[in-house]
């Protein structure tokens, strides 16, 4: 995968409508003196730009862009589609998207809409293309973000009648007949046969739990509806904005919504990058390892992001908004480390971000987000993230990150497959998110650079080694991928145990066909998190499985109870189980000596990601950290005793 640009700016989000206008001016001239390029505007400011239907008021965004594009910044215009106002909700007051248990979501925030509503479709293509046909070809508009973070608020299920009869409408279109979805949701159980689809319900409030295929196709469905919304704003903007880059701000750790899908439509993906937020509002660690890390955040989140970002729009991706400091909605807001926030920034750069752009300029005095910080305190004094992405800006000059290339390693990350795990967890800590990242740490730890790919990945051949962790269904496209490739690859747990239309396979998980892996899982079994199965110098945690192996496959590696725990032909090896960070570890380590990988044993808290042969380090851990006997080269940028939030380049070309 390679990234286009190697060109790296900075970026900022501003809301000129929370502004008096005389400050407008000199809040430019500071942005470009601070080495800003690009300004996110507008995002939320529907309200400001037709208070009343039909009236609109573009005038004042027209000043602010052109006061912005006369000091020589380059400006992001958001759609303003995550806020109708008010008259608008009025008039239609069955957007408001509806909870699980059968809630209005009120106006009075922001997210208040459900995706699937048509008519809410309408006023967006409306006011999209009243935005796109005035400011489309304004000089200062160099790229358009659509809506602002999909999901955030959990805002992608929604269960209004509204959904319902969309929902009814995308079932009869994928099955045609009401005999065809019973059969394939294997509705004979529980009497749950139908014969016309208005007949299909939500999956949400059924005395017990509903059928899982119910669930998937739903979940499906939602995510549809997401991908459907986005692109009827990048086909107004395509055509009436030719030449500017659309982008939309994905978040961390969302998956109710197939983000390649969004992606595909998209030239560049965005994510919003807060990481002291997420590894209190949203990790797996332990209580220890986030008080370790409170102010820095975890030293794998990322870095997660980023490289799954940047498959989703094939290699063009920023992050839109970066913490510059405290912010509002975690439990607890620490401050950052001093030189995280650079940090941060530069660990993007390294991981192809072709821009970083800081969450906000000024921190507002008012409303929902007054405790969240910005580059400048709300009285416009400089707050401590101002110092440290002006420290950015000078590296910058300094640094080449060079354009990115391909990594060893790829991971197949999958949508579908996390809904189908929350749909049947079948063990309360089954989560997808948790076990590729479980895998994508083990990586990190060994100092490799990893890429992820879809599931629909017809291709392999750029790497050395492949994983595929709790992938639900196989789809052709990856098996042909996959009976091509040479490379290692490391299947399971869970993988191909399901078909398309959530049933357990014909020929058992993880139904590959004898010539690749002729094995079979016979029964699985959920752990209690105490409850572990010896393996190797580690364990199975949480989730292991039985298999009946053939003459073709051999067992590698058998649990202390003597059952096949590694099962390999080939280049193929199946696990099978949630491997502990230590048997991971041993498992990924013979792999990558088949796979004629180099590893690198990083100390916990310090990171690298390497590119054309150097390596970019960085120093989460509250340590001081030597690394020059375990990053070997030649130090080209920083210093080898790397202190707590410390980064440096080493040139490993010539090893
Ligand atoms: C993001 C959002 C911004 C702002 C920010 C606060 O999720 O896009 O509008 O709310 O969080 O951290």
């Amino acid at each position: 995968m390679n990234n286009s640009s190697i060109t790296k700016t900075l970026g900022v989000c501003y809301y000129p409508e929370h502004w008096p206008e005389e400050d407008w001016k000199d809040d430019a001239g500071k942005m470009v003196e601070l080495g800003i390029t690009y300004v996110r505007i507008g995002e939320f400011a529907w309200s400001r730009l037709e208070p009343k239907r039909g009236t609109y008021k573009f005038d004042w965004l027209k000043r602010a862009i052109d006061i912005l594009h006369e000091a020589g910044l380059k400006v992001v215009l958001g759609t303003p589609t995550a806020t109708p106002p008010r008259w608008l909700v009025d008039e239609m007051p069955d957007m408001l998207p509806v909870n699980k248990d059968g809630n209005i979501r009120n106006f009075g925030s922001r997210r208040h809409y459900t995706f699937s509503h048509g008519g809410y479709r309408v006023e967006c293509a409306r006011i999209v293309t009243a935005l796109a046909n005035k400011f489309g070809s304004h000089p200062g508009i160099a790229a358009w973000q659509t809506d602002n973070e999909f999901d955030c608020h959990d805002t992608t299920l929604s269960f209004s009648p509204v959904d319902l009869a969309a929902f009814q409408n995308w079932l009869g279109q994928k099955y045609q007949s009401p005999d065809a979805l019973n059969r394939a949701w294997g509705n004979v159980f529980w009497s749950m046969e139908i014969d016309d689809f208005s007949q299909i319900m939500l999956p949400n409030q059924t005395v017990t739990e509903a059928n899982p295929a119910h669930w998937m196709d739903y979940r499906s469905f939602a995510s549809d509806m997401v991908a459907e919304f986005n692109k009827l704003q990048t086909d107004i903007l395509r055509k009436l904005s030719p030449d500017r880059d659309i982008i939309h701000n994905f978040m961390g750790r969302t998956l109710a919504f197939d983000h390649f899908k969004v992606g595909a439509d998209l030239d560049i993906s965005s994510w919003d990058s807060y990481p002291l937020g997420f590894l209190e509002d949203r990790s797996d660690r332990s209580e220890d390892f986030k008080r370790e890390y409170s102010r820095a955040g975890d030293p794998d989140f990322q870095a997660f992001h980023h490289d799954l970002y940047r498959a989703t729009s094939n290699g063009r991706w920023w992050v839109m908004e970066q913490q510059p400091g405290p912010v509002n909605w975690a439990p607890h807001n620490p401050a950052p480390r001093d030189g995280m926030v650079r940090l941060w920034a530069l660990e993007a750069f390294a991981h192809g971000a072709e821009t970083v752009s800081y969450f906000r300029w000024r921190q507002a005095p008012f409303a929902q987000e007054q405790m969240h910080s910005g580059l400048l305190r709300s009285n416009s004094e400089e707050a401590e993230g101002y110092g440290e992405a002006s420290a950015v800006a000078e590296d910058m000059k300094k640094i080449d990150f060079g354009k990115l290339d391909d990594a060893p390693v790829a991971i197949i990350f999958d949508y579908a497959s996390s809904w189908a795990w929350q749909t049947q967890p079948q063990g309360r800590e089954f989560d997808y998110f948790r076990l590729v990242f479980d895998f994508y740490k083990g990586l990190r730890a060994k100092g490799l650079t990893v890429d992820f790919l879809p599931s629909n990945t017809d291709d392999l051949s750029p790497y050395s080694l492949v994983l595929i962790p709790g992938l639900f269904t196989f789809e052709n496209e990856l098996k042909a991928a996959l009976a091509k490739f040479t490379g290692q690859v490391l299947i399971g747990p869970r993988s191909g145990s399901k078909t398309a239309s959530f049933s357990i396979p014909d020929a058992l998980p993880p139904d590959l066909g004898n010539t690749l892996l002729d094995m079979k899982i016979t029964r699985v079994e959920s752990l209690r998190s105490d409850c572990l199965i010896r393996v190797g110098s580690g364990s199975f945690k949480y989730w292991r499985e039985f298999a009946s192996v053939g003459k073709d496959a051999k067992v590698s590696l058998s649990g202390d109870d003597g059952q096949p725990a590694l099962i390999t032909q080939q280049n193929y090896s199946y696990l099978c189980g949630w491997p502990d960070e230590v048997l991971l570890d041993e498992v990924l380590e013979g792999l990558c000596k088949k796979a004629k990988l180099s590893t690198i044993d990083l100390p916990e808290g310090l990171r690298i990601v390497s590119n054309h042969g150097k390596h970019f380090v960085f120093n989460y851990s509250n340590q001081t950290h030597d690394f020059s006997k375990t990053v070997k080269g030649t130090l080209i940028y920083g210093d080898e005793r790397i202190f707590p939030s410390g980064f440096a380049i080493v040139d490993a070309s010539a090893i």
